[in-house]
């Protein structure tokens, strides 16, 4: 028994290491924030969209060790909605057993940031548990009401100027998106699905904005030009891409979230999005400006955020796929606008591990003052 004892306490020993040398790289973030910028008349030409903004938003992941990316989902979702689109036209995918789980320290809320409001609220159920499906995500883009199994029956019923924007969050791997039911989502199907909607003439452009490990490989080499579609991924093919907001980093979640609030390509997009005139702002703008919080200052916490497809659309301003917070009217984008931050990032893989060994932690200081007192 002493031996085990000393056994786990050396195993705990180097985990606590682990971490720990994990924070010794501390690094200053700079941002580009907000600040006024004049409003150009021909950039706000093109304004009146003639078509409706989509929007299909998923969480890939259940469990409450996965928390940031249904909070992720979450805090998009209020950008579509003060952003101007409708709740029939946004979409969202999420396993939903956070909010009210019983590790949830807010019971009914969700934070995707540590000062962060709730982001759960209002956020329309179309498809949870085990509705989030690859049959149903794919059916729901390609508009296929009778494809589907369960859920609200919300599809992307587009038209030929319509814009559409998806954001997918998850773990993933070469060539794979996870998602809580079986199967998990392959490039392949994912690409064929894209190329199908392009076929049907359902849509004028489409803007897809992926976080998971190894995201690049779903688009690198596979997404043709030609589709109209622009992508970004939150990593190359090669690399993991990085949770946020996670105990023992700085910044922290509150201290009772034992817990990763969000992901770090998520955050950088939706922070800009939550501040800034999204009129004004280009997609190339936010593609550069989640670029460089991504890379983490070439640290080894960071990833190469990238773009595939119709580059090209990126000229187009972000309002068109998201529309734009009134409240932001005078909060335009400028390059050289910087905002101090810092932030260490969590592996993805190792955002797991972090939950898991604070769960250990003190599941294991339990177990020891249990044994010294039958000692
Ligand atoms: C919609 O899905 C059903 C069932 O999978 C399929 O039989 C049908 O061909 C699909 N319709 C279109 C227009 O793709
Ligand atoms: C933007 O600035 C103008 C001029 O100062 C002001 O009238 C308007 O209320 C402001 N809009 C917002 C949303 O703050």
């Amino acid at each position: 028994m002493i031996q085990y004892i000393v056994g786990v306490s050396l195993l705990l020993v180097s985990l606590i290491i682990t971490v720990e040398s994990r924070e010794l790289a501390d690094d200053v973030l700079k941002l580009p924030s907000q600040v006024s910028q004049f409003i150009h008349g021909d950039e706000k030409k093109d304004v009146d969209s003639v078509g409706t903004r989509w929007a299909v938003l998923i969480a890939g992941s259940s469990g409450y060790w996965n928390y940031r990316h249904q909070a992720d989902v979450c805090h998009a979702y209020q950008i579509m909605k003060k952003g101007g689109l409708k709740d029939e036209n946004i979409i969202i995918f999420m396993y939903d057993d956070i909010a009210f789980n019983e590790e949830n320290p807010r019971q009914g809320v969700i934070i995707n940031n540590p000062r962060g409001e709730d982001v759960y609220a209002g956020v329309p159920k179309d498809y949870t548990g085990d509705q989030v499906t690859v049959g149903n995500f794919l059916a729901v883009l390609l508009g296929n009401k009778t494809a589907l199994t369960g859920g609200s029956g919300k599809v992307v019923d587009s038209g030929p100027d319509d814009r559409i924007f998806v954001y997918y969050t998850d773990h993933g791997g070469p060539g794979v998106l996870g998602m809580p039911n079986n199967p998990y989502l392959y490039a392949d199907d994912l690409i064929d699905t894209l190329k199908q909607k392009h076929a049907s003439g359902t849509y004028k452009s489409l803007v897809f904005y992926l976080e998971a490990c190894e995201s690049g490989s779903i688009f690198e080499g596979l997404l043709p030009k030609g589709l109209n579609i622009y992508a970004t991924t939150a990593s190359n093919a090669e690399e993991s891409s990085w949770g946020t907001y996670c105990p023992g980093e700085y910044p922290s979640p509150p201290p009772e979230y034992e817990t990763c609030l969000g992901d770090l390509y998520s955050i950088a997009w939706m922070e800009d999005s939550d501040i800034h005139n999204l009129q004004t702002e280009t997609l190339k703008q936010q593609y550069h400006l989640v670029k460089d919080r991504t890379i983490n200052q070439n640290t080894a916490y960071g990833s190469h955020v990238m773009q595939y497809g119709d580059t090209d659309l990126n000229k187009e301003q972000l309002f068109l796929y998201i529309g734009s917070n009134p409240a932001n009217d005078n909060f335009s984008f400028i390059e050289e606008n910087r905002l101090p931050s810092s932030s260490r990032a969590v592996n993805q893989r190792d955002a797991d591990l972090l939950h898991f060994w604070h769960k250990v932690c003190i599941t294991f200081s339990f177990f020891l003052f249990l044994l010294l007192l039958l000692l």
